[in-house]
């Protein structure tokens, strides 16, 4: 029914993961598997909506109306099972701006920050470029699972600068879903020690293998009370370029100071778009999400097979969500640059810098899998080929 198996050609669409391979990797000859979009079309649902929107010959100021924050209310209650209210959902014109405009909002020049590293790289400039002092808690690989670092967490969130805690939830890169008990230890450090949550859940929806995601808000009263989530609906339909997704807090106090900030930066009134992709994959991607998720397993599986037959020292830790894959290359006992090296200029595999994560990346690269398989598995070919 649906086809995740089509070769789409994303060439003459200004695709970021296409036209940036020069700038990134100093060649366009390598199979983009970096940037964390997939390669598959948009459930038919969106496609039509836009298309319907855009016959429209006037493409002027567009409000967001109730259907809005509904949408995201059923979505939140069908697939997390949380249970949110209308008023407590703000509009967002991406999650990283809307975490910068919490970091200003909630927290004071030469503040800390804390963030669970190796972690996707805007948290660090989100941070650091607002001059708030990056606290990083290291995220502890255990046999290639990765666990939060309780008692540093504890020593971190004590210092009375501390203010915030960006959680990732699920993690990228390192594809953790968080259980509610390591949930529940976060919130009780957090809170006993007033630093706010900043739970960025935007691969809530991608959770794999049987893995389920708990909303930080939802664990209890006061977690939802110190904590503003970050969704939306664009890793989950590979809608990313509509710029669209929403924050959500049961406290009306810092939906206020978030909701001030936006306004103060002028960036609230988002795009015309941005109403009718969110309601249109909310409301009718169920079906479309499902058979995406057995596609991502069935990748996933794919790729670890290859690699336990042909390069069993290349190793990954399955994801428990997201379409990324943390590779481990530190058996090959080459630098970092020799890595980057082989795979750019012989396998010809534009993979993400495990270091771009942060220095415990090293030894790592991160592998985007949301791709028909035959190009994972040419790619994977290359691998072999040039290693052998
Ligand atoms: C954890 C995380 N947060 C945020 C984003 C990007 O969000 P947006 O495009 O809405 O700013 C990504 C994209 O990969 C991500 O992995």
């Amino acid at each position: 029914m649906y086809d995740f198996d089509k070769l789409i050609e994303r060439s003459g669409t200004n695709a970021y993961k296409l036209d940036l391979r020069q700038r990134y990797f100093g060649t366009d000859d390598v199979i983009p598997l970096w940037v964390a979009d997939m390669d598959f079309a948009a459930p038919e649902a969106v496609q039509q909506a836009i298309q319907e929107r855009a016959k429209h010959e006037i493409y002027g100021y567009t409000i967001r109306k109730e259907e809005f924050t509904g949408a995201i209310v059923d979505w939140c209650q069908y697939k997390h099972n949380w249970g949110i209210k209308n008023d407590w959902i703000e509009y967002s014109p991406g999650v990283v701006p809307a975490l910068v405009f919490s970091v200003l909002a909630f927290s004071e020049i030469g503040d800390g920050v804390i963030i669970n590293t190796p972690v996707y790289p805007p948290f660090y400039s989100v941070v650091a470029d607002n001059k708030r002092k990056i606290i990083a808690n290291g995220l502890v690989n255990v046999d290639g699972k990765y666990e939060i670092d309780f008692e540093l967490l504890e020593q971190q969130a004590s210092l009375s600068d501390t203010k915030i805690f960006i959680l990732c939830s699920p993690h990228n890169p390192v594809g953790r879903v968080w259980t509610k008990e390591e949930l529940m230890r976060v919130h009780e450090i957090c809170s006993k020690n007033n630093v706010l949550v900043l739970a960025d859940e935007i691969h809530a929806d991608l959770t794999l293998f049987g893995n389920e995601h708990t909303p930080f808000a939802s664990l209890n009263d006061e977690a939802a009370m110190n904590c503003i989530s970050f969704m939306a609906p664009s890793k989950t339909c590979n809608i990313a370029g509509f710029s669209t997704s929403y924050v959500v807090t049961a406290n009306p106090k810092l939906l206020k100071a978030y909701r001030d900030m936006q306004n103060r930066l002028q960036l609230h009134m988002g795009h015309l778009f941005s109403g009718v992709a969110l309601c249109s994959a909310y409301n009718h991607g169920r079906d479309w999400l499902e058979a995406l998720k057995a596609y991502l397993e069935r990748n996933i599986l794919f790729v670890e097979d290859f690699l336990k037959e042909k390069m069993p020292e290349v190793s990954f830790y399955r994801p428990e969500a997201t379409y990324l894959i943390w590779m481990n290359f530190k058996a090959w006992n080459k630098s970092q640059k020799e890595i980057k090296d082989f795979l750019v200029k012989e396998a010809k595999v534009g993979l993400n810098d495990g270091v771009s994560f942060g220095k415990d990346g090293e030894g790592f690269m991160r592998m985007n899998i949301a791709s028909p398989r035959c190009v994972l598995e040419q790619a994977l070919n290359q691998m072999y080929e040039a290693r052998k």
